[in-house]
């Protein structure tokens, strides 16, 4: 496969190609793509050297796979022009998310939706990923009504530019800032730009992105998304009420049957997700897992994943390894 990295140089291209390389992904050309800034400048791939390119160059060489990971704007104006030339996007933007007539994928709940004919595909929002990963198998066995989930999001997920002004923070140094507060020993509870409702688009993207990917639209999440100063993932609180009761036991083992979820979940031992243990790993990690004695049918827990992994870079490729595997690239 010839496979284009669009936001090569950035926080999700990096990992990108750390899990294109770590998978075997069957790459026989490389073409890291990022911005203006960036041509010329060398990224190294499996040992070897490679250039960085333009956009306009990367679609002259008509790769079959382009990974985008360069910003909403970037995949409106460019994902078009290389599904043009026959590549099949997949985009992490916020970008086509929403657009009706193209996929929001999440490989282990929906990537049987995809056919030949999906030339730009979505990925979905980094904190809907994990959370939809948590909640698809509980939704099928007990049928979710309303889930409230709050979410204290890593600053790797906001791009370079906020991993930086944390260091600089940490390190006592005046620098750029990517928020419009300091964020080390603070909460933030704005991710992204604010909306007319009163809700920022991260609030939004949860709330919407994981009736898209599941195909349904009789249960409803309603979301507050708060930046902390963490970098090894995001964590979500979540609470669940489902038209029909569960047994905690049951629940436990079908999280722990689930490919990609791995349930950390033991008070005697302190046993719980945390970023620190998340980082660098492709699965999606629950615990806390208990009754909302509050209600009846609800449950509350907790979950992290790397942000960068599977709310990115891992998801992506895996879009990409699934295209594959079943002749539809
Ligand atoms: N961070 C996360 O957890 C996360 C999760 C899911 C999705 N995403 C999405 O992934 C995208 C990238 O996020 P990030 O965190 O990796 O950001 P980042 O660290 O700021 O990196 C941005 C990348 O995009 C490139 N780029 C920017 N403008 C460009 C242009 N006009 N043409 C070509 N390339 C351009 C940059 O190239 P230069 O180095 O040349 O500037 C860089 O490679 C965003 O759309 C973001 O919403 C991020």
């Amino acid at each position: 496969m010839k496979v284009a990295v669009v936001g090569a140089t950035g926080m999700v291209g990096e990992v990108m190609l750390k899990v294109l390389a770590e998978r075997n992904f069957p790459v026989t050309e490389l073409i890291p793509v990022a911005s203006e800034r960036s041509i010329g400048k060398t990224i190294t791939y499996k040992g070897n050297d490679f250039k960085v390119v333009g956009l306009e160059t990367a679609v002259s060489m008509q790769p079959d796979i382009a990974l985008f990971s360069a910003g909403g704007e970037t995949s409106l104006e460019w994902a078009p022009r290389f599904a043009e030339v026959g590549t099949t996007v997949v985009d992490n933007s916020s970008a086509w998310r929403m657009d009706p007539t193209k996929k929001l994928v999440v490989p282990e709940i929906n990537a049987n939706e995809l056919t030949k004919a999906d030339k730009i595909i979505a990925n979905p929002n980094c904190s809907t990923i994990q959370l939809v990963m948590a909640l698809n198998p509980l939704h099928k066995t007990y049928k979710m009504k309303r889930v409230v989930v709050s979410t204290y999001q890593s600053v790797s997920g906001t791009g370079v530019k906020a991993v930086r002004q944390l260091e600089n923070e940490i390190a006592g140094v005046d620098g750029e800032m990517a928020y419009p507060y300091p964020i080390g020993r603070n909460a933030l509870p704005h991710c992204d730009v604010f909306e007319d409702n009163g809700y920022t688009k991260e609030e939004m993207k949860l709330a919407r992105e994981p009736q898209k990917i599941m195909s349904d639209r009789t249960f409803s999440v309603s979301a507050t998304a708060v930046r902390i100063p963490t970098a090894g993932g995001h964590s979500e609180s979540v609470n669940v009420e489902f038209e029909n009761d569960f047994d905690l036991a049951d629940v436990r083992k079908l999280l722990h049957e689930t490919p990609g979820v791995v349930v950390q979940d033991n008070t005697d031992t302190n046993t719980y997700p945390m970023p620190i243990f998340a980082h660098e790993k492709d699965e999606v990690f629950v615990g806390r897992i208990r009754r909302d004695e509050t209600q009846p049918n609800t449950l509350n827990m907790w979950i992290v994943a790397d942000n960068l992994r599977k709310g990115a870079a891992t998801n992506t490729v895996q879009i990409a390894e699934y295209l594959i595997e079943n002749s539809l690239v």
